[in-house]
């Protein structure tokens, strides 16, 4: 689909780039010639994937423990890849936290958990990163991953959904406002692709998986490479003048449950063909 080379010496920051979809989008990047810097909490499970994803791809993958909740761990990290590379060139805000709870059982602690990593924690990234490409005055690309929910609201994710509604109006500001500075920021809304994170913690029990994604007009759930096909389109050079854009990758999953008639799917042929006779019937 790409040019073996199109993300050659791009250095690409990925929070989270060691476990899910972090992980998926980060090996295709080195595929295509990247060279990556992946950082989050868990520092054992971290090398070990950077030891792996360098192994498989030849590329350098450059490992660093950071806490996105806390502002001078990101600095810090933020400042070991820049000192590493000499640059950076993408900043893919990906690290996040959910968990499946009827609202009104949420701690304050349980609430602050999630929005700490997701807002903040991509807020806190970005902030790191930008500030740096306005000083060097060398531009630079960010991309970040909310979900559908981001833009619809979702009972039982709450502070999640608040969280990435946030980010996606971070998004669609920072587009508008550091556009002058040569940066460029968009956002991806995944549908449901499985990974161990999300799924321990969103889909504990196959009852509940099988109800997600019976909601899925395509019938399945997304492919990491589809999705990390698409991150390489938003961050490649050859789109350039998309700004300010988060692209839907759902199998049409949200749209389905926004449209008022389309649970209709349960409507059997015998009883369309009855359905049509009545209604023709009422002509005049
Ligand atoms: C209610 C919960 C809870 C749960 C934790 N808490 N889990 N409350 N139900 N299931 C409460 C705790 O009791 C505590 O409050 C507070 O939250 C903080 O808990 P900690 O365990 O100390 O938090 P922490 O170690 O910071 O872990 C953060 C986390 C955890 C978000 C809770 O799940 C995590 O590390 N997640 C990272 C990976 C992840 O979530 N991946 C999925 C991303 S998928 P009290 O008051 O008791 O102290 C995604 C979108 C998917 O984002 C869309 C799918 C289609
Ligand atoms: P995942 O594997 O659990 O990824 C979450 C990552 O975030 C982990 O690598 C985790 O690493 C890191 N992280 C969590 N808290 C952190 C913190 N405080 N500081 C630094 N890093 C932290 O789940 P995933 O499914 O791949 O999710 C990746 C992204 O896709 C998230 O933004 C998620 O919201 C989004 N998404 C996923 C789906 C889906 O169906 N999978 C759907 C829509 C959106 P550590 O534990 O080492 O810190």
């Amino acid at each position: 689909m790409f040019e073996k080379d199109l993300l050659k010496d791009k250095v690409i920051l990925v929070t989270g780039g060691g476990t899910g979809l972090g992980r998926s989008m980060g090996e295709r990047f080195l595929e295509l010639g990247a060279k990556l810097a992946i950082a989050s909490r868990n520092v054992e499970r971290l090398e070990k994937a950077a030891a792996e994803m360098s192994a498989s791809s030849g590329g350098e993958v450059l490992p660093i423990g950071c806490d996105v909740r806390d502002p001078e761990s990101v600095d810090a990290m933020v400042g070991t890849v820049f000192g590493h590379f000499g640059k950076v060139d993408v900043l893919l805000n990906n690290a996040a936290g959910n968990f499946i709870s009827p609202t009104e059982r949420l701690s304050s602690r349980a609430v602050d958990a999630v929005l700490g990593i997701v807002l903040h924690g991509t807020f806190y990234c970005t902030l790191a990163v930008g500030k740096r490409w306005i000083a060097a005055e060398s531009g630079g690309t960010m991309l970040n991953i909310v979900t559908t929910y981001a833009e619809t609201g979702s009972g039982y994710v709450v502070p999640s959904a608040a969280a990435k509604a946030g980010v996606l109006a971070l998004t669609r500001s920072l587009a508008v406002e550091w556009a002058k500075y040569g940066i460029r920021m968009n956002a991806i809304a995944p549908g449901p692709f499985p990974t161990e994170g999300a799924w321990q913690r969103l889909l504990p029990s196959e009852e509940l998986a099988n109800r997600l994604i019976g909601r899925i007009p395509m019938g399945r759930v997304g492919d990491h490479a589809e999705l990390a096909n698409l991150a390489v389109f938003l961050i490649s050079d050859r789109v350039s003048y998309v700004n300010g854009e988060c692209v839907v990758i759902d199998g049409g999953e949200w749209l389905r449950g926004a449209g008022q008639f389309s649970d209709f799917e349960c409507v059997t042929s015998e009883q369309w063909d009855a359905i049509a006779t009545l209604v023709k019937g009422r002509k005049g």
